[in-house]
C-alpha cells in the first residue's frame, strides 16, 4: 500500500475526480477526509470507504469559508492524529459562454472557489504540515490554463493562477519539506462535463471534443486518482513545483 499510515483531506470530494481519488486513497492506506458542500453524496463516498475496510470521514466544508477550511484540516488531526496530503480538488465554472455576459457574481464565484480557496486551505494547513516536518500539496488546475477553450475565459485564467500559485509555493515551502504540486485534467466525465462543452451531453458533441484529443477520450475520475497517487507518495518525494498535464496528449 502506497499510502500506509498516511491521513488526506480532499475537498470536492463527494463527486467526480475528487471521490475517484478518496476511494483509491482509502484503498492505498490512507485515512481520508471526504469535503464538499454536498452533504449527501460525500457521505456516501465516506460510508463507502468505511464499509469497505478503509477509514474515511465526511466533513461539510465550503472551500470559501476559512471557518470550514480550519474545521476541515482539524477533521484530519481527529481521524488520523497528522495531515500529509491536502488535495485542492473543489472546483467551478459558469456555463461555456461568450466572455461578453459573465456577470461579476460568476467572476467572483470562480475565483472565489478555484484560487482564493486554495490560499486559505494552504495557510490553514501550513502549521500543522510545520508541526509534521513537511506535507504535500497538490491543487487541481487544468488544461484550461494551457490551452484555453473559447468560452470559459474566467475559468482558464483562474486555472492559470492555480499553476502559477502551485509552483511560487513550491519554491516557497522548499525548505519546510512541503511539496506543491498540480495537475492539469482534460475535459473529464464528470459532473463538470456539461458546464465546460456548452452543450449537451449528447454522444455527437462527446465526439467533437473526443477529436480534440490524441488518445481519443476524455479523462476519467481513474486516471486522475491514478495520478494523485503517485505525486502523493514517496515516489514522487523529488517532485515539487510540478503541474502536470492528466491530457491524453491535448496540450502537445
Ligand atoms: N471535469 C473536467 O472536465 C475537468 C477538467 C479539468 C479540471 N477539472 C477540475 O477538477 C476539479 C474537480 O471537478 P470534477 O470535474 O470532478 O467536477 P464535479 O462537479 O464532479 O466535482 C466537483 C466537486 O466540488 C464540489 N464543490 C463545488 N464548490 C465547492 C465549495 N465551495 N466547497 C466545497 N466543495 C465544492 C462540488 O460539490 C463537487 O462535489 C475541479 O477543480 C475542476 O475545475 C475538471
Amino acid at each position: 500500500m502506497r499510502l500506509q499510515n498516511k491521513v488526506a483531506v480532499i475537498t470536492g470530494a463527494a463527486s467526480g475526480f475528487g471521490a475517484g481519488t478518496a476511494r483509491l486513497f482509502a484503498t492505498e492506506g490512507a485515512a481520508v477526509v471526504v469535503a464538499d458542500i454536498s452533504d449527501e453524496a460525500g457521505e456516501s463516498v465516506a460510508d463507502s470507504i468505511n464499509s469497505s475496510g478503509g477509514k474515511a470521514v465526511y466533513v461539510h466544508a465550503d472551500v470559501t469559508s476559512r471557518d470550514d477550511t480550519r474545521n476541515m484540516i482539524d477533521a484530519a488531526e481527529k481521524l488520523g492524529g497528522r495531515l500529509d496530503i491536502l488535495i485542492n480538488n473543489a472546483g467551478y465554472s459558469h456555463p461555456n459562454k461568450e466572455f461578453a455576459t459573465v456577470t461579476d457574481h460568476e467572476f467572483d464565484r470562480v475565483y472565489d472557489v478555484n484560487v482564493k480557496a486554495v490560499f486559505i486551505a494552504i495557510q490553514e494547513a501550513l502549521p500543522v504540515f510545520r508541526r509534521n516536518g513537511g506535507g504535500c500539496i497538490i491543487n487541481t488546475s487544468s488544461t484550461a490554463a494551457l490551452r484555453p477553450r473559447p468560452g470559459l475565459a474566467v475559468y482558464c485564467s483562474s486555472k492559470g493562477a492555480v499553476s502559477n500559485l502551485t509552483k511560487a509555493l513550491a519554491v516557497e515551502l522548499a525548505p519546510d519539506k512541503i511539496r506543491v504540486n498540480a495537475i492539469c485534467p482534460v475535459i473529464g466525465e464528470t459532473g463538470m462535463l456539461e458546464t465546460f462543452m456548452g452543450v449537451p451531453d449528447t454522444p455527437e458533441n462527446r465526439k467533437k471534443f473526443e477529436a480534440t484529443i490524441p488518445l481519443g477520450r476524455f479523462s476519467t475520475p481513474n486516471d486522475i486518482a491514478q495520478t494523485l497517487l503517485f505525486l502523493s507518495s514517496d515516489d514522487a518525494e523529488f517532485l515539487t513545483g510540478v503541474a502536470l498535464e492528466v491530457d491524453g496528449g491535448r496540450c502537445v
